[in-house]
């Protein structure tokens, strides 16, 4: 089995400083962020003394209960240091680099999900190595867009599809930051879209998924990941292309093994061997961070 543990290592602007006390504290550019990591159960390295020093914000749990998903952590940002209300970092690979708006969001997130890099590498590198300006990737669960930013980037036509509005617009402004244009951008339920695609006969060379464990279309569509995955995965396969084709899936709901994706995957692609395994973030303390699951091929 090709299992395996990767975190994204060309990063100069994202750093993950300490981890444990169920918090992590984080550098993106110049600025230091102390945020909830549910998953750090462990005890710091540094002392909560030396983290208040260091950050410029620190976001608040208001609620311990049920916090296992990072859409569920509610709470608010105060202010230690001047924060800018947005900035820019750049996220760097030996072959591409591209720049990305960061923010302060009141569910304590903050544009980028940094672990994602090592998935842009395998993005770029695939589509690259196709040598064609008529690769099309689409990207669902898109956020706020830094995998279809790397994959235009990277010369393909991309179809970027969420359910969020201020998302959408936020990824506008990475496309625009990366001096990028012609992103297909859908107001959509992801699965409602991936139905339609089908049924219109459009097909993907590379198809990017993201989903969180809840989530709701526009319409109020119902996204449970446990429920619905299957599914999505299944319509999904129908829509990529057999050869010159790539698919990602990420999974940061807790408790997920990554042969839940494995399986799933083998359920509806014929593809031997996918790799698969955690994506975890390096501390420079030591106290390495897991950062969900993913499964991937390209064939
Ligand atoms: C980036 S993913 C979550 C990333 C990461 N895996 C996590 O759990 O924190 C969340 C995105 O999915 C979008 N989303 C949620 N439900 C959706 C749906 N039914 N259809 C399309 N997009 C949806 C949200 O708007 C959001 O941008």
């Amino acid at each position: 089995m090709n299992l395996k543990l990767l975190y994204p290592a060309s990063w100069k602007d994202y750093e993950l400083l300490d981890s444990g006390g169920f918090e992590k504290l984080e550098r993106f550019g110049n600025v230091i962020l102390i945020r909830p990591e549910p998953q750090a159960i462990w005890e710091r390295v540094l002392t909560e003394g030396e983290w208040l020093k260091q950050a410029h914000a620190h976001f608040h749990r208001e609620q311990k209960d049920n916090f296992r998903f990072a859409e569920e952590i509610k709470g608010g940002w105060k202010k230690l240091k001047a924060v800018p209300d947005s900035w820019h970092v750049k996220y760097h690979h030996p072959s591409f680099e591209v720049n990305l708006r960061l923010a302060l969001t009141g569910f304590g997130h903050v544009g980028i999900f940094p672990e994602q890099g090592e998935n842009w590498n395998f993005i770029h590198d695939t589509v690259t190595s196709w040598n064609s300006n008529k690769s099309r990737v689409l990207n669902l669960f898109a956020y706020t867009g830094a995998a279809s930013v790397v994959a235009r980037a990277a010369g393909a036509e991309v179809t970027h599809v969420d359910a969020s509005r201020p998302g959408l617009n936020w990824a506008n402004q990475n496309m625009q930051l990366n001096h990028l244009t012609d992103i297909r951008w859908v107001y959509e339920d992801a699965l409602k879209f991936v139905k339609r695609e089908v049924k219109r006969g459009n097909k993907y060379n590379g198809i990017i998924m993201d989903p969180p464990p809840y989530g709701r279309g526009p319409e109020g569509e119902k996204w449970t990941l446990q429920e619905k995955l299957n599914e999505l995965v299944f319509h999904a396969s129908q829509l990529l292309e057999q050869k010159n084709s790539f698919f990602i899936l990420s999974m940061y709901a807790a408790g997920l093994s990554p042969l839940v994706g494995m399986n799933v995957v083998k359920t509806h692609f014929d593809v031997a061997d996918p790799e698969c395994g955690e994506f975890f973030l390096k501390s420079s303390m030591g106290r390495d961070l897991p950062m969900g699951t993913f499964l991937r091929f390209s064939r």
